[in-house]
């Protein structure tokens, strides 16, 4: 059966950069999603709203899984959509976590509508990616790193270990952390503005 790693996580938190770099390490190849979706014109209609490309899984699933089946190589698939490419393995998933503070500015700088800031920082605070690839493949295969503090080299070292060889990972819960800072007031007010 043709396998495959996940990198996961909300926009902006460093999916395209470190799973890139990561797929070099590793010798495999490196498949963006939302690239793929693109180029392939797997999508059916773009949401001008929440500025993105909404998709068939079906499709999706079909069109993924031939082009993964042609790798000698698991290669590195990252994506924000939890879901499996038709009869293949996945081997382990990386959600890559970033303090939602700095998420905001990532988005803020990309230009993006304040809602879909927003929605990506709660997302981000409420580990809605974590939650959503556990449910789908289980509390064993799913790690996380936290890149908030780390060059995108190191991230991208240490995400080679965490899949493929698992481990721990880290632990996080940025509403604990926020609160010691006492910035979660802030933050919580400001999604409740645009969400
Ligand atoms: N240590 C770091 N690791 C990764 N990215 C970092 C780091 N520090 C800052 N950044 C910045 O964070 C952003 C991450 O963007 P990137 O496009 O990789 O995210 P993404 O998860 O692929 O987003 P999308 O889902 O929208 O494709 C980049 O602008 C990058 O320059
Ligand atoms: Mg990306």
């Amino acid at each position: 059966m043709a396998e495959l790693y996940i990198i996961a996580g909300v926009p902006g938190v460093g999916k395209t950069t470190i799973g890139s770099l990561a797929a070099k390490l590793m010798r495999t190849r490196f498949i963006d999603l939302s690239e793929f979706v693109k180029s392939d014109r797997l999508y059916t209609t773009y949401d001008s709203r929440s500025r993105s490309y909404v998709v068939d899984l079906r499709t999706l699933s079909a069109a993924l899984s031939s082009v993964i089946k042609e790798e000698g190589r698991p290669p590195i698939v990252a994506t924000h959509i939890a879901f499996k490419p038709r009869g293949c393995k996945v081997l382990r998933v990386l959600v890559l976590r970033k303090n939602p503070l700095s998420l905001l500015t990532v988005l803020r700088s990309r230009g993006y509508p304040i809602r879909k800031v927003a929605e990506n920082v709660a997302a981000e605070l409420m580990d809605e990616q974590y939650v959503e690839f556990v449910h789908k493949f289980g509390r064993s295969k799913v790690v996380q790193l936290d890149i908030t503090h780390l060059k995108c080299h190191d991230a991208a070292r240490k995400a080679v270990k965490l899949l493929s060889k698992g481990g721990k990972g880290d632990v996080i819960n940025w509403i604990s952390l926020l609160e010691k800072n006492s910035k979660i007031n802030r933050l919580l007010s400001f999604i409740s503005t645009y969400c």
